[in-house]
C-alpha cells in the first residue's frame, strides 16, 4: 500500500520534473551540501520555484533571508532579481555560509549575494544600523523558537506592500497542540499569535506536503 507521504513525495516528483525543471547549478548546490554533512532542510525545488515567482511578481530589487544553509533558497531567489538587486542571507554557522559561497558562486548569483555570519537577531540589529532601502521581500528559515523575533525586525525593514515568508508554520500538525514540549513549534504558535495580533499586516498560512512530508507556509503583505 502506498502510504500518504509516499503519494505527496511522487506527486512533488511529478510536478517538479514536469513543471519546476531544477537546473544543474541547483542540484549541484544540494549535492555539495550533502557532502558537506548539511542538513537536507532546504525548501523543495516547487517551494523555491514559489518563492522565485513571488519575488517576481513583486519585482523585488531588495531580498533578505534567515538562515542560508547552503544556499539553495538564496540562488531561487537571487534568480528573480534584477542586475542592480541584493539579497542580503543572514547565516549562524560558518560552515554552512562557505559551502553557500560555492554554491551562489556556481550559479552565477554571487554578485547578486551577501552572506552574514552571525546570531541572525544580531546581523538584524547591525542591519538596521545601516541606513538600508526596505526589503521587498523577507524570508525566515533559520530557527523556530526565534520566529516571532524575526518577524518583528522584519516588519521593522519593510514598506507598504513588502512581503514576509516564514516557513515550517505547520510542523506535521503540530502546530495546534498547545501543550507541545517542542521549542520549535512553541516557537511557531508564539509566532502565529503575533500575526493574528498584529494589524499592520494581512496574513494567511498555506499547509503543503511533498518531499518534505507535511509542513507549511506563512505569507504576510505588510499594509
Ligand atoms: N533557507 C534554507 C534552509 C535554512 S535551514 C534553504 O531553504 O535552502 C536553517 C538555517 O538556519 C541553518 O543553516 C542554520 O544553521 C541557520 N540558523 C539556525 N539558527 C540561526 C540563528 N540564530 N541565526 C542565523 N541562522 C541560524
Ligand atoms: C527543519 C528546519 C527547516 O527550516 C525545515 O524547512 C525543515 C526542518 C528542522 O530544523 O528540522
Ligand atoms: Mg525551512
Amino acid at each position: 500500500m502506498t502510504s500518504d507521504k509516499e503519494l505527496w513525495t511522487a506527486v512533488d516528483h511529478y510536478v517538479t520534473d514536469l513543471i519546476v525543471r531544477p537546473d544543474p547549478a541547483l542540484n549541484a548546490a544540494l549535492e555539495d551540501s550533502n557532502a558537506a554533512g548539511l542538513p537536507s532542510i532546504n525548501v523543495s525545488p516547487a517551494q523555491g520555484k514559489l518563492l522565485h515567482l513571488i519575488a517576481r511578481m513583486i519585482s523585488a530589487q531588495n531580498i533578505l533571508e534567515v538562515g542560508t544553509l547552503g544556499g539553495y533558497s538564496a540562488i531561487w531567489m537571487a534568480r528573480a532579481l534584477p542586475s542592480n538587486g541584493k539579497l542580503i542571507t543572514l547565516e549562524i554557522n560558518p560552515k554552512h555560509a562557505e559551502t553557500a559561497s560555492k554554491n551562489l558562486g556556481r550559479a552565477g548569483v554571487a554578485g547578486l549575494v551577501e552572506i552574514r555570519i552571525g546570531r541572525g537577531l544580531d546581523t538584524m540589529e547591525q542591519l538596521a544600523k545601516e541606513n538600508r532601502p526596505p526589503f521587498d521581500l523577507t524570508f525566515i528559515d533559520a530557527d523556530k523558537p526565534s520566529n516571532a523575533d524575526y518577524f518583528a525586525w522584519a516588519l521593522k525593514f519593510s514598506r507598504k506592500g513588502s512581503v514576509i515568508i516564514v516557513d515550517n508554520v505547520i510542523r506535521n500538525g503540530a502546530v495546534i497542540d498547545s501543550n507541545s514540549l517542542d521549542a520549535s513549534v512553541q516557537g511557531v504558535r508564539r509566532f502565529n499569535e503575533m500575526l493574528a495580533a498584529e494589524k499592520r499586516v494581512n496574513a494567511t498560512e498555506i499547509q503543503t506536503v511533498g518531499i518534505k512530508g507535511y509542513d507549511g507556509l506563512a505569507l504576510a503583505v505588510v499594509l
